[in-house]
C-alpha cells in the first residue's frame, strides 16, 4: 500500500496530541507502518461479507474477538437470537462505581448489487485517491472499528480509564434491531453495565464540520384500508372504495405538502418535520391480461412511511389518522405498527425520546470540548431522518449521541461505491481518542444521572 503525505502529517498529528508522553517519540518508518496496519485491519473488517439476508456474523465476532485480544479487553459473547453474535468488549475502569460509557456500532451492512459498483463491494479497494470502497466504510464498521483503534493508541500512552469502557457490536440494525440492540437494550446484563452514555452512528457530513444527532424520528408504518360497494366500471356512484380510498391520499398528499414546505423553504431541517411516503397501493381485481376494467373493485389498500420527530405531538397525529385519513364514517380502518413498527415518541419515563445538546448535558459539553481539542468542529445537533439503534438506549432514558466522524464526505450509506478516504478515517480516530479520554476521565456526578435516579 502506498502511503502519501498528507497521511502522515495526520499520523503525526495524531501521535503526537497524546497529552500522557511517556511513549516514545516514533520514527518515520514505525509510523509508516503503523498507519498501514490500521488501514489494512479496517479493510479486513470490510472484506467480511455481513449484508443481509445472511450476514456471516460468525466471521465478524472472530474478527472483533481476535482485536479485543489484542487490545487486552474483556469480552463476551451475547445471544439474543440463535446464530445472531453481539459482541460486548469491556475496558474496565478504576472506579467501577461509576456509570459507564458505551461505544455501540452494529455489525451488519444493507446488500450491495455488486455490478453496480466500480469496485467490488467487499474488497475494501483503496484508489489512488486515498478513498476505500466497501459496504460499511460508512455504514458503520468505520465507527466499529475507530473505537477500537482509539483505545489502542489510548492503552499504547499508558492511559486508564477512571470510568468503565464498554463496546458493543451488534448485530441485525440494518433490518430494526429486534434480535440485536432491542432486546440488550431490555437486558438485565445491560441493567448491570450501568451505562452513563451511549455513542452511536451518525451520517457523513459534506462540509468541513462533523453532523451530530441528539434524537431520530420514530418509524410509523400506517396501512389503511377501504371499503365500498363495487359496481360497473362505467357508473359514477358516491362511496366506491377507490373513492373513499382516494379522498384519504389527497388528504395525506395535503398534509405532506405542508410538511415538505416547511424543509423547502428552509424554515425546518428534514429531521425535524414528520415526513409521510406512500410505498404501495394495491386494489383492482386481477384478469388474466392484467385487471379488469370494467369492475370497481370493493377495497383499496395504501401503505405509508411515516416518520414523527420526538417533539411531536403524537395524540394529535394519531387523532389524524382516525379522523381524517383513515375514518370509519367513511368505511376505512388502519393499522398502526403492524411490522412492530411503531416507535412510541416518548421513553419509559414519558419523556420525549431526545438527548440535551446543550451546557445542561454534561456529556454534551465534553463531547463538543474533545472534538474540539482533536482539531475538528460540530455541526448544529439534528434529529437523524431515519433510524438507528440509538432510539433503544434512548427509550431506557439514557443520553444517546449519534456521531460518525466523517468531514468532506459525500453521503453514500446504502448507496453504490459506499467509500471512506483514509485520511478521513485516521481523523476520526483521533477524534474518538479525544473524546475517549474525555469521557472516561469525567469523574463528576453528571446532572442526568441525578435526575434518573429521582424517577
Ligand atoms: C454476500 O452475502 C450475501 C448474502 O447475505 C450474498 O447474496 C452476496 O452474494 C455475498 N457477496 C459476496 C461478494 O460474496
Ligand atoms: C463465513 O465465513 C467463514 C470464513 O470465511 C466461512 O468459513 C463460512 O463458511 C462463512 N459462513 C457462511 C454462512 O457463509
Ligand atoms: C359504508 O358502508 C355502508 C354499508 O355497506 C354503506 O351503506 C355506506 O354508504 C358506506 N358509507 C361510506 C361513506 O362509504
Ligand atoms: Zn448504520
Amino acid at each position: 500500500m502506498e502511503v502519501n503525505c498528507i497521511f502522515f502529517i495526520l499520523l503525526l498529528f495524531f501521535l503526537f496530541i497524546i497529552s500522557h508522553s511517556d511513549y516514545s517519540s516514533p520514527s518515520t518508518q514505525t509510523l509508516e507502518s503503523e498507519s498501514e496496519s490500521i488501514i489494512s485491519r479496517f479493510q479486513q473488517y470490510l472484506q467480511i461479507n455481513t449484508s443481509h439476508p445472511n450476514p456471516n456474523y460468525s466471521q465478524a465476532a472472530d474478527f472483533i474477538l481476535t482485536q479485543a485480544k489484542t487490545l487486552a479487553l474483556e469480552s463476551e459473547t451475547l445471544e439474543f437470537a440463535p446464530g445472531k453474535p453481539l459482541l460486548l468488549l469491556k475496558w474496565p475502569g478504576k472506579n467501577p462505581n461509576l456509570p459507564s460509557i458505551l461505544l455501540n456500532s452494529h455489525t451488519d451492512v444493507v446488500p450491495a448489487e455488486d455490478h453496480k459498483w466500480s469496485h467490488p463491494p467487499f474488497g475494501a479497494h483503496i484508489d489512488i485517491n486515498g478513498d476505500i470502497y466497501a459496504r460499511g466504510a460508512q455504514d458503520m464498521k468505520c465507527v466499529g472499528l475507530q473505537y477500537l483503534e482509539a483505545i489502542r493508541i489510548l492503552k499504547g500512552s499508558g492511559f486508564e480509564p477512571d470510568r468503565t469502557v464498554y463496546l458493543s457490536f451488534v448485530p441485525d440494525e440494518e433490518i430494526g434491531g429486534h434480535d440485536g440492540a432491542g432486546p440488550f437494550a431490555e437486558s438485565q446484563r445491560f441493567e448491570r453495565m450501568n451505562v452513563g452514555i451511549v455513542l452511536d452512528e451518525g451520517l457523513a457530513s459534506v462540509n468541513e464540520n462533523y453532523r451530530v444527532f441528539f434524537a431520530e424520528r420514530c418509524p410509523w408504518w400506517l396501512v389503511i384500508r377501504a371499503f365500498g360497494a363495487p359496481g360497473h366500471g362505467s357508473k359514477l356512484y358516491d362511496n366506491s372504495a377507490m373513492e373513499n380510498l382516494m379522498k384519504s391520499i389527497e388528504s395525506v398528499r395535503r398534509f405532506r405538502a405542508v410538511q415538505f414546505d416547511k424543509v423547502k423553504a428552509g424554515l425546518k431541517a428534514e429531521g425535524e418535520v414528520v415526513s409521510v411516503n406512500m410505498v404501495f397501493l394495491k386494489a383492482g381485481t386481477p384478469s388474466p391480461t392484467g385487471f379488469v376494467m370494467n369492475l370497481q373493485p370493493s377495497e383499496a389498500v395504501a401503505g405509508f412511511d411515516i416518520r414523527v420527530p420526538p417533539n411531536v405531538d403524537e395524540e394529535s397525529l394519531e387523532k389524524r389518522i382516525a379522523e381524517e385519513w383513515a375514518p370509519s364514517s367513511r368505511n376505512m380502518t388502519f393499522e398502526l405498527g403492524q411490522f412492530k413498527q411503531k416507535v412510541p415518541v416518548h421513553d419509559m419515563f414519558g419523556r420525549p425520546v431526545l438527548t440535551a445538546s446543550d451546557s445542561s448535558n454534561p456529556w454534551w459539553t465534553l463531547l463538543e470540548g474533545a472534538v474540539k481539542k482533536a482539531g475538528g468542529k460540530l455541526n448544529k445537533p439534528e434529529i437523524f431522518p431515519a433510524s438507528t439503534d440509538a432510539r433503544y438506549f434512548r427509550e431506557r432514558g439514557l443520553p444517546a449521541i449519534g456521531f460518525s466522524p466523517m468531514t468532506n464526505t459525500p453521503i453514500l450509506l446504502h448507496d453504490h461505491n459506499e467509500f471512506l478516504n483514509q485520511a478521513e478515517y485516521l481523523k476520526g480516530i483521533m477524534m474518538y481518542e479525544s473524546i475517549i479520554e474525555a469521557y472516561a476521565s469525567y469523574v463528576e456526578q453528571a446532572v442526568v444521572e441525578d435526575s434518573k435516579d429521582e424517577l
